[in-house]
């Protein structure tokens, strides 16, 4: 698989906005119309939902171009300039903890025996902008039940890879490298979370995560942990390297709440990447019909 550097794409190469959109209109009869079936009828709002006004998907540009990955810098522009020199294959992902299939994993072997799927997201980032991303993926539900969790298995921890020569931001200490995430099981298995391996049917560039990254669509986007080399089960709730960092400022759940604020800015809003107008956050980033139960009886206003 011969992964390409920003500068080597052609245009033509890259399946148009407008192809995608079209798409859409199918998908509702496919990818997301096996979620919505995996869903029952609660998965009909998912379409619903997705005839928002501003769901229009984001540019190929803008989600390869504004990126979050301190691995690369801290700017929003870095991680695409930067990113060249990590090598996304061969990889290999470590399974381990309470599990009954552990070992060191070719990530094709990892992968192989798992449908490659098609989802449509909205994604929130805690800094109050978003995107609308069209992602390829396999569920993590169905990696996660090959691999045979044991009664302890309560989270799953995911490790992205520690290298300063491939990552060369982590040669600054802005982060306790290597970055860290985690989920409770039933959120690691719930059927809308997705390991992604590209998006625009292209394998992710480096900057979004090569070769291997979480999608939850329902959470802030630092959940969504990049180039993992490790897969842990685990009894005990992770310490998510951004709740490590400032602890007032960001939680282990981070489930999208428009009235929970960050200590310094209002969560109400977002600004979508590529339009002007700011439009309303919604409660678990317009997912809540799918995902509000797993949280019955927790305040929601201590998820953050
Ligand atoms: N994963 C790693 N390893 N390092 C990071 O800095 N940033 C997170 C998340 N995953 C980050 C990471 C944050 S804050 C966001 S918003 C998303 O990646 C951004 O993903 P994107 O650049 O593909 O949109």
């Amino acid at each position: 698989m011969i992964i390409k550097k920003p500068a080597d794409i052609k245009s033509d190469e890259i399946t148009p906005e407008s192809v995608y959109i079209d798409r859409r209109k199918f998908i509702g009869t496919s990818a997301i119309g096996l979620t919505a079936a995996a869903l029952g009828s609660r998965g009909s709002k998912l379409l619903a939902q997705d005839d928002r006004q501003d769901d229009e998907l984001t540019s190929f540009e803008s989600i390869t171009t504004h990126n979050n990955f301190y691995e690369f810098g801290t700017g929003k522009g870095d991680p695409s300039r930067n990113a060249h020199t990590l090598r996304p294959r061969p990889w290999t992902v470590t399974v381990e903890g309470a599990v009954e299939n552990p070992g060191e994993y070719d990530l094709d072997d990892l992968l192989r025996p798992h449908t490659v799927q098609e989802r449509i997201y909205r994604m929130r980032c805690v800094e109050a902008w978003s995107m609308v991303i069209p992602w390829q993926g396999v569920p993590l539900g169905d990696v996660i039940a090959r691999l045979g969790p044991t009664a302890n298995a309560n989270y799953v921890e995911f490790v992205t890879l520690l290298d300063p020569i491939q990552m060369p931001g982590q040669r600054r200490r802005v982060i306790d490298w290597p970055y860290i995430e985690g989920l409770r099981m039933d959120e690691a298995t719930h059927p809308l979370t997705i390991l992604a391996t590209g998006l625009y049917d292209r394998d992710l560039l480096n900057q979004n995560g090569a070769p291997l990254r979480l999608v939850i669509p329902w959470k802030y986007g630092f959940k969504g942990i990049k180039s993992i080399v490790a897969i842990r089960f685990v009894e005990r709730q992770p310490i998510n390297s951004w709740k490590a960092l400032a602890p007032n400022e960001y939680g282990f759940f981070a489930n999208v709440n428009p009235e929970v604020n960050h200590p310094r800015w209002s969560q109400a809003r977002e600004r979508r990447i590529g339009k002007f107008r700011k439009i309303r956050t919604l409660p678990f980033n317009g997912y809540g019909d799918e995902v509000a139960h797993m949280y019955a009886g927790m305040d929601p206003r201590t998820l953050y």
